[in-house]
């Protein structure tokens, strides 16, 4: 009988991401998780090629990490199966959307505007579209080495305040779909939350910044006359090619990501009738320190 072949994991880009080959995540050994989740956290983002997982292989696979976060918006998630969101560009013989059409259009890290932000997020490829959809990294642990030492002195114990509030932030300036946005986003967005600007990976150890243009409104205890030049600042540096892995989804992929030392980055472009489908799903992470 001929040995199924071994795990393989390559690293794609020089400053984050890697793949993952010759595994099935619907039935991983115990070792092969090991060394899954231990290149998730070195690299970042990690590729899983020539996946298809059901709904509820993605949930028991997503919770061998942790506990489920469940996403705010309870519209999307899939009927049975409340672990998984649905990001679709598809619409009903209604007109209406069947998942988030736009999700994740801004940098971010994803609920970062919450006290508990995601640790890992889950993307399955279901439907690609021939042109656009692709997704971009910042690796957030290199765009903080990289600072100078004058910054990191300048931002070492500052704390971010994170709002999903669109309105509230003065970096977001596009319209978008909803309607009324401001009462929309207003019902919708949690209280503040508080986050260090540089925080500690509680597996690698390692610092990395916790900001985003999307979620970050600005320093806690800072006049935003000095708050927000700086966190201009800290943007333009972070938003650099030599930080950024670019993803061009393959049938098959299943992109895990560390929300802990990244931002990530929807491109959108994708025209009707073409259509982009992706099942996420989320887990916890923990008080950022
Ligand atoms: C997300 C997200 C990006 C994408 O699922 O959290 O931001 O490319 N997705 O779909
Ligand atoms: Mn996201």
């Amino acid at each position: 009988m001929p040995l199924a072949r071994a795990l393989k994991i390559k690293k794609l880009a020089d400053a984050l991401g890697a793949e993952a080959l010759n595994v099935n995540l619907a039935n991983v050994k115990e070792d092969d998780f090991k060394i899954i989740r231990d290149s998730l956290h070195d690299n970042g983002v990690l590729v899983v090629r020539n996946q298809a997982l059901k709904p509820a292989e993605q949930t028991a696979f997503t919770r061998k990490f942790g506990e489920i976060q469940y996403h705010i918006n309870d519209e999307y998630k899939m009927p049975g199966n409340p672990e998984i969101l649905i990001l679709s560009t598809e619409l009903d013989a209604e007109g209406n959307n069947v998942g988030i059409p736009d999700a994740g259009s801004d940098w971010h890290s994803d609920h970062s505007y919450v006290d508990v932000p995601t640790a890992y997020t889950f993307l399955q490829s279901v439907i690609l579209p021939k042109v656009g959809g692709d997704t971009q990294w910042i690796g957030m642990v290199a765009a903080y080495e990289a600072l100078s030492t004058e910054i990191k002195d300048r931002i070492d114990g500052l704390v971010g305040i994170h709002s999903f509030n669109r309105f509230r932030n003065s970096r977001m300036t596009r319209l978008d779909r909803h309607g009324d946005g401001e009462a929309y986003y207003s019902k919708r967005s949690p209280p503040d939350a508080f986050h260090p600007i540089v925080r500690t990976h509680p597996h690698t150890g390692k610092r990395a910044l916790f900001i985003s243009p999307r979620f970050t409104l600005g320093i806690k205890n800072m006049d935003d006359k000095e708050a927000q030049p700086l966190l201009d600042h800290l943007f333009e540096h972070l938003i650099d090619e030599r930080f950024i892995y670019h993803h061009k989804w393959q049938k098959g992929d299943l992109v895990i990501w560390d929300n802990r030392q990244t931002l990530h980055l929807a491109l959108g472009g994708v025209k009707l009738p073409e259509v982009r489908r992706m099942h996420r799903s989320t887990v916890v992470g923990e008080i950022p320190v």
